[in-house]
């Protein structure tokens, strides 16, 4: 059966055909109705309750309030009718470990609410629903039969065989030495991006070299999840397009690719997840930065790529004790670290500052990898690691079903505090996630 993703702000509406329309839900809410007479239905994935004011995006579909009436309309335009309609309802969770400041914003909350008023008003009857709870959910219209169905979007993995040896601490130097080493390029253009020194002919000459690394720079330009319209076919029309700073990021996260696409899926729940997830938060990172005004945007950019290295050491051993891993990080609820170290004695955050140092990182980005999950650790620039978690979190919240493992959000309103936000701003914060961001799992998938 063929199956159709849809992202949030996106909706598809449908006559009868051999489709399953699916939706990956988090702290976002899914909406399916059909009119199984007329033979037409659909499904809308709902990012927020409502437009924040401060939304640089053109996209009613993604809030509720706005969403859910065009979504409507569409399908009675389609032939549907509204005394006919059934709906289904999922998502709105809170996801990972929760706050009080979390139940208090609980922003898929007011999201299904609105939903569920919005169905109320029109007088289409719910049938289904899942809302709230601590896991993500995945939402399916099978357009052939017009269900539903609701499903834990991790899925539960089937029981491992493989025999699991907790590694000892001579295991995991042999893993961080076994890591390919980082391009000399990349450690270049980061130290370059770290002085805030950006000069595009001392790396010309070695880019135009290496052909494998120009190719997958002009991947990943084409990717949609960098946005670009216009295509690129060499280095310098990318550089062009795309200006120096930019173009610097392109190599850094291409020259990377390969190191966290290594990975046997320990931590992931899908391929590619961990490179996905790690330019997701690079990229809300560096939206962030240029939002708060309080950290250089490029920096902020290469720390959100490398915050993750240290589960590219530790993804061979989280592998062969899935299962277990599986059951205390989305059963138990245990913290991401405190299950690593359980299942490991190590975390990867460890693991990742050991990976950066024997890569000479500067000791900011060091920084970073240690206590991204615990900023208010950090000592070398605090701001940064704020920044970096945040971004993180967004990620966790809002690209469900990417990663195996719960964040610490506790302490929430100080961390915000750090980088001169507060509580009530986060749906803003939200607001500023980039659509292509939300959209752009299926696109760097199909990139590989
Ligand atoms: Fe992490
Ligand atoms: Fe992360």
């Amino acid at each position: 059966m063929i199956k159709h993703l849809i992202f949030p702000g996106n909706y598809i509406v449908s006559e009868q055909k051999e489709l399953v329309l699916e939706a990956c839900l988090g702290s976002c809410v899914g909406v399916t109705i059909c009119d199984k007479e007329a033979k037409v239905g659909g499904l809308i994935h709902l990012l927020l309750p409502e437009r924040t004011g401060c939304s640089k995006k053109d996209k009613p579909e993604l809030y509720a309030k706005t969403g859910l009436p065009i979504f409507i309309r569409a399908l009675c335009e389609a032939g549907a009718d509204k005394t006919r309609m059934e709906a289904c309802v999922a998502g709105g969770s809170l996801i990972g470990l929760v706050s009080e400041i979390d139940l208090d914003l609980d922003i898929g909350g007011r999201t299904a609410e609105i939903a569920r008023g919005i169905l109320s008003s029109e007088s289409i009857p719910v049938h289904q629903t899942e809302t709230g709870g601590y896991l993500g959910y995945r939402l399916d219209l099978d357009l052939k039969s017009f269900n539903s169905s609701i499903n834990l979007s991790a899925g539960r993995p089937a029981e491992s065989h493989k025999v699991f040896k907790k590694p000892v601490p001579d295991d995991i130097a042999r893993s961080v030495s076994a890591v390919r080493p980082i391009p000399q390029i990349a450690l270049k253009i980061i130290r370059m991006i770290n002085d805030g020194n950006y000069n595009m002919n001392e790396v010309a000459d070695e880019i135009k070299k290496d052909q494998i690394i120009t190719a997958a720079v002009i991947r990943l330009c084409n990717s949609s999840y960098f946005g670009l319209k216009e295509k690129i076919d060499s280095i310098n029309r990318a550089f062009l397009l795309i200006g120096e700073k930019h173009l610097f990021q392109m190599i850094v996260s291409a020259s990377l690719e390969n190191s966290f696409t290594d990975v046997r899926q320990g931590y992931s729940l899908c391929k590619g997840g961990l490179f996905q997830h790690s330019v997701g938060t690079a990229v809300i990172a560096e939206e962030l930065a240029r939002f708060t005004g309080i950290v250089q945007p490029g920096i902020a950019y290469t720390a959100g790529l490398l915050h993750d290295i240290g589960k590219v050491v530790l993804d061979q051993y989280i592998s062969s004790a899935y299962t277990f891993f599986y059951r205390r990080t989305q059963i138990d609820m245990v913290e991401l670290g405190e299950a690593e170290k359980e299942t490991l004695g190590f975390t990867h955050t460890e693991a990742g500052s050991l990976l950066g140092e024997s890569w000479s990182l500067n000791e900011r980005l060091i920084d970073t990898i240690r206590h991204h999950h615990h900023p208010e650790h950090a000592s070398v620039d605090p701001e940064l690691v704020h920044v970096v978690y945040l971004a993180d979190l967004l990620m966790s919240k809002f690209q469900a079903g990417q990663e195996l493992g719960f964040l610490n959000n506790g302490n929430i309103s100080s961390r915000l505090k750090k980088i001169g936000l507060i509580p009530s701003q986060f749906s803003t914060i939200v607001d500023l996630i980039p659509q292509r961001i939300l959209e752009g799992s299926i696109n760097l998938h199909d990139m590989r």
